[in-house]
């Protein structure tokens, strides 16, 4: 199982990117491969003007064909995700997600938007065919300290959250790796008793 963590926001000192760090410590110490995918360190031109043929997001895109879960954390930008994020997921092919495992995290300035994830991700996500969209996980800017390096770091009860979280995800791609090879049953033989 191959984790891809894509970063969704235009930021260099990001809050979303700050949880990518702590999701990834996580996997590292469950011995999960990680793979990490920075969207602002892409060709700004190519993600523009749908440079679909451009070395960088060929690779962003061979990336996230190549991985078992994805991890997506973006900030809320007017009530939404990041426009960054929105112009990468456009790029990809229609069924990207497919087989997939996803984890969508977002950081916002308050907590009023936090059903951004569900209502403007979300449907994105399952939009690119994904298998499973996990329960996301939502921070708030007062729920991070930053370090004198510059560094973000969660609070603990919001890092409780995030480990149970990443649980979920390592547990549900495991869970779908087992099962590959399930035959799916036609809707004509479906029973319901209504
Ligand atoms: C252009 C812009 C728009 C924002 N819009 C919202 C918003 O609608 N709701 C909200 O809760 N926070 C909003 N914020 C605050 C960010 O979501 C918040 O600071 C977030 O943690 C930033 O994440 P980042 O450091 O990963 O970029 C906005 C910030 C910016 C720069």
């Amino acid at each position: 199982m191959s984790v891809l963590l894509i970063a969704g926001s235009p930021s260099e000192r990001s809050r979303s990117a700050g949880l990518l760090d702590a999701v990834q410590d996580l996997l590292t110490a469950a011995r999960r491969p990680v793979d990490r995918l920075l969207i602002r360190d892409l060709s700004p031109k190519a993600l523009l003007l749908a440079g679909t043929s451009h070395r960088s997001i060929q690779l962003a895109v061979d990336a996230v064909a190549a991985a078992t879960a994805v991890v997506v954390a973006t900030p809320v930008y007017k009530a939404a995700y990041s426009g960054v994020l929105k112009v990468f997921l456009d790029l990809l092919p229609q069924s990207a997600l497919a087989g997939k495992v996803v984890l969508p995290l977002a950081t916002g300035g308050s907590p009023h938007h936090m059903l951004a994830l569900d209502y403007a991700l979300r449907p994105v996500l399952q939009s690119l065919a994904a298998r499973h969209i996990l329960p996301g996980v939502y921070v708030t800017d007062s729920q991070f300290a930053q370090g004198p390096d510059g560094v973000y770091h969660l609070s603990p009860d919001m890092q409780l959250r995030l480990e149970g979280a990443v649980a979920t995800l390592c547990a549900e791609s495991f869970r779908q790796q087992a099962t590959t090879g399930f035959e799916p049953v036609p809707f004509s033989r479906v029973r319901c008793s209504v």
